[in-house]
C-alpha cells in the first residue's frame, strides 16, 4: 500500500458502531498523533447500522461499508494511494481470526483487540497468516503502552531489581454484577455467550491483559501453570473470577488473578514484581507513579516525567506531555499504534523490519495469551492440576 513519507496512514475500523466500546478508543488512539486518519469502516454486524454509524466517526458515505468483506473487497480495488493501509478490529472475540486473516490476505496490516482469538487452532492460523503475508500485526494489550510499564521493563532488563523471583498481576473489575445477557442491545452482552466470547470468560477479557503485562514487564516465559476459577454470576456459566499460579523460567513464580465480580472495583489492574535487590508496584488507575522499594531504604516514587534524570529511553519515547500533566488510557493505547506504525511504514516502503526491536504486542504475544487461556481452562477442568506450557 503506497503512502508518501509523513503522510497519515489510512485506517479502516471494524466494529465500534452503536454502543460499541473499544472501537471508539481505537479511532481516537490511532489518530492521536495525526499519523493516521480514519477513512473507512464496517462498524456493525448489521449492514444498515454499520453504514448509519459511519457519520459519527467522520467516515464519508462512499467508504461506509455494510460488512468487513465488502470493505476489504472495495478497498482492494481502490488505487494504492487511496486505499486503506491498515484495518483495526474491535469486534467480539470469535470474529477476530476471520477478519484479521482476510484483511492480511487482502494486503492490509491488522491491529486487533484481545484476546487475539478463542482457541489455539485459530491462533496458529493467525500466526501462519502473518508469516505468509508479511503484514504487520499488532494486538492491543494497551497496558504495555504506559510509560512507567516501559520504564519497569527497562529497569528489570538492566538488572536494577536483581534476579526476578516473583510477579503478581491482578486485574479486578465489578461491572458483571449488573450485567443482563438477555438485554440484547447491552454492550458486551455477547461476553456471556461461549460461542461469541470463547470458553474463557473474565480470564480472556481481563486475565489475558494481566498475563501479558507480567510477561512484557519481566521478560519471563511460562513453563507450567495451574488454575482455579469460578462462575459467581447468576447470568452466565463462564468464569468471572480466577487465579493462575505460573511457574516461569529462571526460577520465578507468578500469580495472575482476574475478577469482574468485585464490588466497587472499576478497572483495577496492578502489577508487583519482586527482585533480589528491589521490588516494584504499579496500578493502572494511578498510572503516573510507580513505587520501588528496597529493605531499609526509603520508598522511591518514579513519576511519569520525560524530563526527569531517571526516565528510561522507552519511557521518554512513550510520553507526549511534561511531568505533572497526567497521561493515561488513550495515550498508552496510542503508543501501541505509534510503535506499529513504524513497522507499517517500513513494510509499505519495501523495507524489512526486526520484530524483536518493536515494543507493540505481536501475533506471538496473541498466541501466548490464547495458550494461557487454554492451559488455565485445562487445569480448571482437571481439578487444578499443573499443565505444561
Ligand atoms: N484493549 C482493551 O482494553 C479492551 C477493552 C474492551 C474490549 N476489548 C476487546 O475488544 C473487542 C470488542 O469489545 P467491546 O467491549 O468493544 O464490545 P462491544 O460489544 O462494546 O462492541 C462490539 C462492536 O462490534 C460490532 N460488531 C460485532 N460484530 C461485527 C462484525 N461482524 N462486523 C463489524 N462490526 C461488528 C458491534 O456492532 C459493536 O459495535 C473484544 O474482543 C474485547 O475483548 C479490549
Amino acid at each position: 500500500m503506497s503512502n508518501a513519507p509523513n503522510q497519515p496512514l489510512r485506517m479502516a475500523l471494524i466494529g465500534g458502531g452503536g454502543a460499541g466500546f473499544i472501537g471508539k478508543v481505537h479511532a481516537t488512539a490511532a489518530t492521536l498523533d495525526r499519523q493516521a486518519e480514519l477513512v473507512a469502516g464496517a462498524l456493525s454486524s448489521n449492514p444498515d447500522k454499520s453504514k448509519a454509524a459511519a457519520a459519527a466517526f467522520g467516515i464519508a458515505p462512499d467508504r461506509a461499508y455494510g460488512s468487513y468483506q465488502e470493505l476489504l473487497d472495495a478497498e482492494s480495488k481502490l488505487p494504492a494511494d487511496r486505499r486503506v493501509n491498515f484495518v483495526s478490529i474491535a469486534t467480539p472475540n470469535f470474529t477476530h481470526c476471520d477478519i484479521a486473516c482476510a484483511a492480511m490476505e487482502a494486503g492490509f496490516h491488522a491491529v486487533c483487540d484481545k484476546p487475539m482469538t478463542t482457541n489455539l487452532d485459530d491462533a496458529q492460523r493467525m500466526l501462519d497468516t502473518v508469516e505468509t503475508t508479511g503484514r504487520v500485526f499488532a494486538l492491543t494489550h494497551n497496558y504495555s503502552g504506559y510509560p512507567l510499564m516501559r520504564q519497569a521493563r527497562e529497569m528489570i532488563a538492566n538488572g536494577e531489581l536483581g534476579e526476578i523471583i516473583a510477579v503478581r498481576a491482578t486485574y479486578v473489575q465489578g461491572w458483571m454484577h449488573g450485567m443482563d445477557p438477555q438485554a440484547e442491545q447491552a454492550r458486551g452482552a455477547w461476553k456471556s455467550d461461549p460461542l461469541k466470547n470463547g470458553r474463557a470468560g473474565s480470564l480472556g477479557d481481563v486475565g489475558t491483559h494481566a498475563f501479558h503485562l507480567a510477561s512484557f514487564v519481566t521478560g519471563l516465559h511460562p513453563e507450567a501453570l495451574l488454575s482455579n476459577m469460578q462462575s459467581y454470576s447468576r447470568h452466565h456459566e463462564l468464569d468471572d473470577y480466577g487465579h493462575s499460579l505460573v511457574r516461569f523460567d529462571q526460577g520465578a513464580t507468578g500469580m495472575i488473578t482476574w475478577s469482574q465480580m468485585t464490588h466497587g472495583r472499576q478497572n483495577d489492574l496492578s502489577i508487583e514484581v519482586d527482585g533480589t535487590k528491589a521490588a516494584l508496584t504499579w496500578r493502572q488507575e494511578e498510572p503516573n507513579q510507580m513505587f520501588v522499594r528496597a529493605l531499609g531504604q526509603p520508598t522511591k516514587i518514579y513519576e511519569r516525567d520525560p524530563n526527569s534524570s531517571y526516565a528510561s529511553p522507552d519511557a521518554i519515547a512513550a510520553c507526549r506531555l511534561p511531568g505533572g500533566h497526567p497521561e493515561a488510557f488513550f495515550e498508552a493505547f496510542a503508543n501501541v499504534y505509534r510503535n506499529a506504525f513504524e513497522d507499517m511504514r517500513r513494510v509499505d516502503a519495501g523495507e524489512s523490519f526486526d520484530r524483536s526491536k518493536s515494543l507493540y504486542p505481536s501475533v506471538a504475544d496473541g498466541v501466548a495469551g490464547v495458550r494461557f487461556m487454554t492451559r488455565c481452562l485445562d487445569s480448571a477442568a482437571a481439578d487444578s492440576a499443573w499443565q505444561k506450557w
